[in-house]
Formats: structure tokens, C-alpha cells, sequence
């Protein structure tokens, strides 16, 4: 559905970019979709998946092959997360941090070094990353941060908690937000990558969730962590600016995801629609299907053209803070919109695990949560309006 409508406005897609879209839809429906449901079941994590992912390129997909990434755009990452999370938003919530929060961060603003040591095992998959902003008095309201980075000269020291953490329990390598010098406020946080293993940095209790709940969010805990300086991620003070930074471009992927479960729901209701019979007829012959059917349709497809427009103007180097925050606001209000009208036309058998829909309901609804909530999201565009 997606290429043809959107090349049909000429949206410049090219062979490589659809290559990239059929191979990721490819992998999604024969590696994924078969044990989603169970994964999602037992909150099991797709360890082999993930592994596959990484070899196929979809973990560091925007990163130069000098680090081992695959050197595509933006617009290719997001045919690709739309694909991936048609199917199964836990292994596309790994692939999105991996890619825009931890690669992109490190390939953008990180040393030589560092790019060297961590990017290029990130960018291949044979490790993975979280990024660790949250904490258990600071979701939203991230400049008000507890972790302390206490500069101790040739190193810092860390203590602290971060909370509900993406590959938390299973991530080698965090980038680690914490505070230096409180007097500066946000300009006094220092983002640090930290490694697993290392002295006082202990996972903390995984998250029993309502969905993506193959997919691995810890809280993580820190005392007197020392921290080389060399792992400071840019100048000193420079952390609350690499974490909006990067979050914008986060943004793009999540939109792309709550685009994709909002897609995946649709195609399936779809299907349904046209098997399932009610008073002699197939319910898509019903006008009270088909009109739900043409308003997922038309808000997915609205949805789709605000994550491209986001994905072009940063491929670009253009401003893109207003759009990916309209993007990820409005894919996420749609994605959670169309699964709820996705199980209503399955009718009981879309309260039922077996359908995939209501698994997708699930899901939808931490597209409107991470990586800034629909209210900052209205936030974030208003200040764009106005400045
Ligand atoms: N891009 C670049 N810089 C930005 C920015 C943006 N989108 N938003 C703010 N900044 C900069 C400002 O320019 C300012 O820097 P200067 O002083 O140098 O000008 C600095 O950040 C502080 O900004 P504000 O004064 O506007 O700070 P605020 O406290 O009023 O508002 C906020 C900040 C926008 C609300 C911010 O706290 C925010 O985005 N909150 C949401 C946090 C979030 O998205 N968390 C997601 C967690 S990560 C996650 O979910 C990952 C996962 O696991 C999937």
C-alpha cells in the first residue's frame, strides 16, 4: 500500500529504499510474526531475532560503513521500522534506540575513540545500547535530574537511578545522563557512556508491562561508578543539549513505529474484514466497516506523509524539531485510534491473543508515552510556533 501512494506523489523513493522496505518486510513476516505472540506472552526477549537484525543491517542502518553501519538515510530507517513494527513493536523499540538514540548519538557527537570502541559493535548488532534519561522524578520533566556525575578529575563519579530503560537488562553499552554541577542546571549534565560490568552499575527490576512486553525496560542503579572522562560524550555541560539532540531524532523512529502498528492493525483488520461474514455478506461489504476501514486508511496514510516529511528534512540538514515532534504526536494518536478500531471490527476474536490486534493495542499505547509524551510533543511544536 505504502510505495505506490507515496511515489505516486513523488516522494523520490528509489529502488534501494524499496530493497529496503521488501527485505524488512520480508524478515518481519517470516522471523518475527510466527513467535510474537508467544514472546509477548512470557515477555520473552527476541534474542535470535535481534541477533538476525544486527547481521541484516537493521541495528546501526544511518551509521558510516567506516563504524560498520550500512550508511542509509533517514527515510530508509523509517521504511524499514514501519515494516518491523507492522509485525512486532518489541524488537522495533530495540532497533529504534540502538539506531537514532545510541548510534546516531555517538556517530554525531562521540570522539574518534569512541566511535572506534563502541559505535562500530553497536552499529553491527553484535552489541546493543539503551539510552538513560528517565528516572524515577524526571520523565518529563528531564532537566530535573538526580543522577550526580561528581568530577573527580581524570574521571567522574556516578550515582543514581534510571528508570523504565529500553534493552536495560540486555544493552553492553549506556549513555548515561547525570548531573555534574547543579548550580548550572541543565547546563551543568554530562552525558556518559557506561558499560556493562563495570564496578557499583547493577540492573535493577525488569518491567512487567501492559505491551511491548518482549522487549527488555529495567531501571538501572549506580553507585560510585567510575566513569574515565574520556567517556563524555562532548564538552563538559554539553549533556542535556546531546540528549534533546538526540531525542529529536528518536522521535522520528518512534513515529515511524506507532506508524507502523497503527498500518499493521489495519492490514489485518482489512483482511478480516473481507472474511469474516454478518447478514449474508462479508462485513466489508457493511457500510459501518467500510467507513471505519477509509478513516484508518486516510489517517494512516496522513500519518505516513508527516514520518516521511520528518525523515527528509533531517536526511536534508534542515530544521526538523517541529516535524518530528508533529510526526511521532500524531502517528502515536493514530496508531492508538486504529488498533482500538481494528479490534472492534474483529469483534471477540479481537480480544483474543490469537488475532495479533489486541497485542497491538497494547503496543500503541507506549507510542504516546517515550521519548516525550503527546503533551510534550504539543509542547515542543508550540515553542517551535511561537519562537
Ligand atoms: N532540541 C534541541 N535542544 C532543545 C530541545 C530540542 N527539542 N528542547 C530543549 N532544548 C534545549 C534548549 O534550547 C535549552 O538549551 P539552551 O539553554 O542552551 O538554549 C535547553 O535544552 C533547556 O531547554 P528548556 O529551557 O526549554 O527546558 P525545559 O525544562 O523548559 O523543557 C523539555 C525541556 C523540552 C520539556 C525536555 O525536558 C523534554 O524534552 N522532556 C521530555 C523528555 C523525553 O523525551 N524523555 C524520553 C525518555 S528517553 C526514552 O523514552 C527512550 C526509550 O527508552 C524508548
Amino acid at each position: 500500500m505504502a510505495a505506490a501512494t507515496i511515489e505516486g506523489l513523488n516522494f523520490n523513493l528509489t529502488e534501494e529504499h524499496l530493497a529496503v522496505k521488501e527485505a524488512a518486510r520480508e524478515f518481519a513476516q517470516t522471523e518475527l510474526l510466527p513467535t510474537a505472540i508467544e514472546r509477548d506472552t512470557h515477555s520473552k526477549f527476541p534474542t535470535e531475532e535481534i541477533r538476525k537484525m544486527g547481521e541484516l543491517g537493521f541495528l546501526g542502518m544511518m551509521v558510516s560503513p567506516e563504524y560498520g553501519g550500512g550508511g542509509m538515510d533517514t527515510v530508509s530507517y523509517v521504511l524499514a521500522m514501519e515494516e518491523i513494527s507492522k509485525v512486532d513493536a518489541s524488537a522495533s523499540v530495540v532497533m529504534s534506540v540502538n539506531n537514532s538514540l545510541v548510534c546516531w548519538g555517538l556517530e554525531t557527537f562521540g570522539t574518534e575513540e569512541q566511535k572506534q570502541k563502541y559505535l562500530t559493535p553497536l552499529a553491527s548488532g553484535k552489541i546493543i545500547g539503551s539510552f538513560c534519561l528517565s528516572e524515577p522524578e524526571a520523565g518529563s520533566d528531564a532537566t530535573s535530574q538526580s543522577t550526580t556525575a561528581v568530577d573527580m578529575g581524570d574521571h567522574y563519579l556516578v550515582n543514581g537511578t534510571k528508570n523504565w530503560i529500553t534493552n536495560g537488562g540486555t544493552s553492553s553499552v549506556s549513555l548515561v545522563i547525570a548531573q555534574t554541577n547543579v548550580e548550572l542546571k541543565h547546563k551543568g549534565i554530562n552525558a556518559l557512556i557506561i558499560e556493562k560490568g563495570w564496578d557499583g552499575f547493577v540492573v535493577g527490576k525488569k518491567e512487567d508491562k501492559m505491551g511491548i512486553r518482549s522487549s527488555d525496560t529495567h531501571s538501572l542503579m549506580f553507585t560510585d561508578v567510575k566513569v574515565p572522562k574520556e567517556n563524555r560524550i562532548g564538552e563538559d555541560g554539553f549533556g542535556f543539549k546531546f540528549a534533546m539532540t538526540t531525542l529529536n531524532g528518536g522521535r522520528i523512529g518512534i513515529a515511524a513505529q506507532a506508524l507502523g502498528i497503527a498500518a499493521g492493525a489495519y492490514e489485518l483488520a482489512l483482511k478480516y474484514s473481507k472474511e469474516r461474514k454478518a447478514f449474508g455478506k462479508t462485513i466489508s461489504e457493511h457500510q459501518a466497516i467500510q467507513f471505519k476501514l477509509a478513516e484508518m486508511a486516510t489517517k494512516i496514510e496522513a500519518a505516513r506523509l508527516l514520518v516521511y516529511k520528518a525523515a527528509r528534512l533531517k536526511d536534508e540538514h534542515k530544521d526538523f524539531i517541529q516535524a518530528a515532534a508533529m510526526a511521532k504526536l500524531f502517528a502515536s494518536e493514530v496508531a492508538m485510534w486504529a488498533t482500538t478500531e481494528a479490534v472492534q471490527i474483529h469483534g471477540g476474536y479481537g480480544y483474543v491473543k490469537e488475532y495479533h490486534v489486541e497485542r497491538l493495542m497494547r503496543d500503541a499505547k507506549i507510542t504516546q508515552i517515550y521519548e516525550g509524551t503527546s503533551e510534550i510533543q504539543k509542547l515542543v511544536i508550540a515553542r517551535e510556533i511561537l519562537k
